[in-house]
């Protein structure tokens, strides 16, 4: 997911009981949008997170990480939020396994199995009931369309308003950032990482479509954003066609079923509700661009390829997500709900 960068935190008072580590020396062995992640020892990691991303929403990420692990939910231990000189990192657990991310990576002719595999996965941890001290993701999302308010249209931002209003409220959890590669394989059931709270996506409570919208985003990115038939998703390192296979079998395997019909309704719902969300990223993109902002101009490899894109193709996208959504919509009933 393309982040909102938002600027540092102005948080010190927490960090003077913070114990300081350092990376210097230490192995590498992951890296997501937000973090990289080192080995500390035998047993523990330290996943430092970029300095765009404010105190309280590291520690967010913890405390979630923490209550859904106690509630049952599958994800590495979490223990404290320290200080990597003038970053914030969270040291956790270490879990000898795979990511379903490289997996896939690795193992392209087994993408169909895979795939059903992880929307297995995640569909029995989407049925696991949490209580209401987590956030509401329905809200937060609705919140996040309300802060995009003035860079649409009004008649836009209440098409994309309607399309989350609509989604029936559920007291079950929602990872929030789901894709593969917050998705450890181990033998005994796989594992979630990364509840993250970055301002972008949370872990809470609501309707599973918030997973699967998250999971579908990559599709959106490789598949609609990008004419060339012989794509590659600097995401996923996966073609158009294979992103496209993976969310299949994925729906496939969430949903136990092999009927197509069933399998291109939910995603007609999923695929409007990724959109819409990716729409809304993508004008704050452009609109940062427009301004010159540095956390857009001056940023990393990531940031690069946003960047290189250029305002004016990032403002037709915008357009052409927003002309998908309503002709999707002058074409089908009411919402469908799974
Ligand atoms: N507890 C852990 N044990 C082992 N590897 C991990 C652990 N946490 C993260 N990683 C590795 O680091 C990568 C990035 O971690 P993640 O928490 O998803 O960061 P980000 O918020 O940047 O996406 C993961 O895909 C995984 O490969
Ligand atoms: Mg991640």
């Amino acid at each position: 997911m393309i982040p909102i960068f938002r600027k540092k935190s102005e948080f010190s008072v927490e960090s003077k009981k913070m114990r300081e580590f350092s990376v210097d020396g230490l192995e590498k062995i992951g890296a997501g949008f937000h973090g990289t992640v080192y080995r500390l020892d035998d047993e523990t990691i330290l996943k430092v997170i970029d300095e765009m991303i404010p105190l309280e929403n590291i520690q967010k990420e913890r405390d979630t990480s923490q209550k859904a692990f106690l509630l049952g939910i599958p994800t590495a231990i979490s223990y404290d939020v320290v200080k990597v000189g003038n970053q914030y990192g969270i040291i956790y657990e270490l879990l000898n396994s795979q990511s379903y991310m490289n997996k896939l990576q690795e193992n392209q002719d087994k993408i169909e199995e895979l795939g059903k595999e992880l929307g297995k996965f995640t569909r029995l941890v989407n049925n696991t009931v949490i209580d209401d001290t987590f956030d509401d993701i329905k809200q937060l999302q609705l919140a996040k369309i309300d802060r995009a308010k003035d860079i649409f249209d009004e008649d836009d931002y209440k098409m994309i308003r309607h399309l989350f209003e609509v989604i029936p409220e559920s007291n079950t959890f929602v990872h929030g950032d789901l894709h593969p590669g917050n998705v450890l394989i181990q033998k005994d059931g796989s594992l979630y990482l990364d509840m993250a709270f970055s301002g972008n996506s949370a872990s809470g409570y609501g309707h599973p479509i918030f997973d699967l919208v998250s999971f579908a985003q990559p599709v959106i990115g490789a598949v609609e954003d990008h004419p060339e038939e012989d794509f590659v998703s600097e995401f996923n390192g996966l073609t158009k066609n294979q992103n496209y296979e993976l969310l299949n079998a994925y729906l496939k395997g969430y949903f136990d079923t092999e009927d197509e019909e069933y399998i291109e309704k939910v995603k007609e719902e999923i695929l409007l509700r990724a959109r819409a969300m990716k729409v809304i990223d993508l004008k704050y993109c452009a609109i940062m661009l427009q301004n010159q902002e540095s956390a857009i101009v001056d940023g990393d490899d990531k940031r690069k390829i946003i960047r290189n894109l250029g305002i004016e193709t990032l403002f037709e996208r915008v357009e052409a997500g927003l002309q998908r959504i309503r002709a999707t919509l002058e074409n089908k009933e009411d919402g469908f709900f799974f």
